[in-house]
C-alpha cells in the first residue's frame, strides 16, 4: 500500500512504478527494485555510485516540480555538459518529489512519444 508522503519515481521504460523514501539516492533505488540502470558500458564495470564513470545516465521526463530532485552535482555540470539538459547520473541524484525517469536514455525508447505521453498522462501520487 502506498504512503502518500512518499515519492513516486515512475520508470518509463521498465512500466514500474517505485516508491522510495524521501532524500534517497535514485541509482540505489533504482538497483534496488531490479531496474536495468547501466547500458553495456556500465554492466562491463561502473564506478559503485561515486560520480567518476558517467554510465549512469538517466533521464527526466514530464514536468517535474521545481526541487523534486537535488540540483545537479559540481560532477554533472561538467559531466553532462554536452548532454540533454533533462538527463541526471543517477548516482548524483537524491529524490525529493514524485518524478518520471527513462533508464539509459542514450538508447532508443520502442514507442517512445506514446509511452512518454502515457506516462505523463497518469497521476504520480
Ligand atoms: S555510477 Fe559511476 S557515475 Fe554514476
Amino acid at each position: 500500500m502506498r504512503s502518500r508522503s512518499m515519492p513516486i519515481i515512475r520508470f518509463v521504460r521498465e512500466g514500474k512504478d517505485v516508491e522510495c523514501k524521501q532524500g534517497e539516492n535514485l541509482r540505489e533505488v533504482a538497483l534496488r527494485e531490479g531496474m536495468e540502470l547501466y547500458g553495456l558500458k556500465g554492466k562491463l564495470g561502473n564506478c559503485g555510485g561515486c560520480g567518476q564513470c558517467i554510465t549512469c545516465f538517466v533521464g527526466i521526463e514530464g514536468e517535474s516540480k521545481v526541487g523534486a530532485l537535488s540540483p545537479r552535482t559540481e560532477v554533472e555540470e561538467i559531466k553532462l555538459k554536452r548532454r540533454p539538459e533533462n538527463w541526471r547520473l543517477a548516482c548524483q541524484t537524491i529524490v525529493m518529489s514524485s518524478v518520471i525517469v527513462v533508464t539509459r536514455p542514450q538508447e532508443a525508447l520502442l514507442n517512445a512519444k506514446s509511452r512518454l505521453e502515457e506516462a505523463r498522462a497518469q497521476k504520480l501520487s
